[in-house]
């Protein structure tokens, strides 16, 4: 059985598997360099041999036990024909949302102008280096996609004024979004995926009242979905008000914590596996503090499921050489 479904599937405790969040990206100075020369990122995420080798780029360097697919969860609204650009020191940007346009976009239209993701997802999965090791499929949660939908850039701290106002038009947005997020994540299992991860980055931005109708219920919705593939899902609803409400009501068959989640009471309030939680702010700093910070999470969860992971995307000023340590500490724990 691969390293991710021991812990996903059959609950081990014996051991911990590792991946990062981000472990294919700016960090590594030989992305760094396929990027320098392909300016356009969703190019760049269509890219099948490109994608490929960055994807495993992670995996040559290190001992990890899965790899994540170089693509980005903004694939979705480019695949429904938004367009996203990235702007260097920037982040993300996307063109006024269309309804009219939108809803006239079939399954058909969609796969093919993003079927090269799941190229790579094909490629990928069949490499020898990952025999092992766990190929992970991703989406962005219909929260977080629709913020980027209508938001056109990360919202940061807060939404634009008036992102409620029509809720009847928001929840038609929803729909949409979750349709085409469960073709993409169909389309990724046949690839090859063996896992997905939904990322619901902005969580965190929506009060509790708010939860079950932009979180709860859209996020079940895939989870369910995702189970009648059978293929293990994670949810990493980031900074959300209540871990153990969402996976009460989610029950996805892991949760992925953010850095600001205290472990010790997390572990008191969930029973199904966790991964994540380490801040990636330490791998900026000495080894001692890594070897006391990464401890402190492999102790707390040492008689539960865990997989270890980060708390968000490692930053690009990592030091690759952190990286190769803290698999280190992990694996020889
Ligand atoms: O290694 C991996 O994790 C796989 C690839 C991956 C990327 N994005 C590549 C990427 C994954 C899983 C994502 C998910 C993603 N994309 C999320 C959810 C996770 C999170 O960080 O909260 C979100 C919100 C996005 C949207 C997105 N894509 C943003 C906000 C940005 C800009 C980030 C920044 O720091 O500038 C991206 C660009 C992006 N996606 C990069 C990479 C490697 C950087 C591209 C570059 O400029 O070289």
């Amino acid at each position: 059985m691969k390293p991710l479904h021991r812990i996903l599937v059959n609950k081990d405790t014996s051991f911990n598997p590792i991946w990062i969040m981000r472990q294919a990206g700016r960090y590594l100075p030989e992305f760094r360099e396929i990027r320098k020369e392909n300016p356009n990122f969703i190019n760049l995420c269509l890219n099948e041999d490109l994608s490929s080798e960055i994807t495993l780029q992670p995996l040559r360097r290190f001992d990890l036990d899965a790899a994540i697919i170089f693509s980005d969860i903004l694939m979705l609204p480019h695949g429904l024909g938004q367009k996203v650009e990235f702007e260097k020191n920037f982040g993300p940007k996307l063109r006024e949302f269309n309804l009219k346009e939108i809803t006239k976009i079939d399954e058909i239209d969609f796969v093919e102008k993003i079927h090269r993701v799941y190229k790579v997802i094909e490629k990928v999965s069949s490499d020898p280096i990952l025999k092992n090791k766990n190929t992970i499929g991703f989406v962005g949660a219909p929260w977080t996609l629709l913020v980027y939908m209508i938001n056109q850039q990360s919202p940061k701290k807060s939404l634009k004024k008036g992102f409620f106002e029509d809720e009847f038009l928001i929840n038609r947005i929803l729909l949409i979004i979750e349709k085409f997020l469960k073709i993409h994540i169909k389309k990724q299992v046949e690839s090859g995926a063996n896992i997905i991860q939904i990322f619901d980055s902005w969580a965190g931005l929506l009060e509790e009242k708010d939860l079950p109708n932009y979180v709860y219920t859209p996020t079940l919705n895939l989870v369910n979905y995702v189970k009648s593939l059978n293929v293990p899902v994670i949810c990493f609803p980031r900074e959300v008000k209540n871990y153990k409400e969402f996976c009460d009501i989610v029950k996805p068959d892991a949760v992925s914590i953010d850095y600001n989640v205290d472990p010790k009471m997390i572990l008191k309030d969930i029973k199904i596996p966790i991964q994540g939680g380490l801040d990636p702010k330490i791998l900026l700093s000495d080894y001692e503090n890594l070897k006391q910070e990464a401890s402190k999470y492999l102790d707390i969860f040492k008689d539960h499921p865990y997989i270890f992971n980060l708390g968000h995307g490692i930053l690009p000023e990592t030091n690759p050489e952190m990286v190769e340590n803290l698999i280190k500490i992990v694996k020889n724990y």
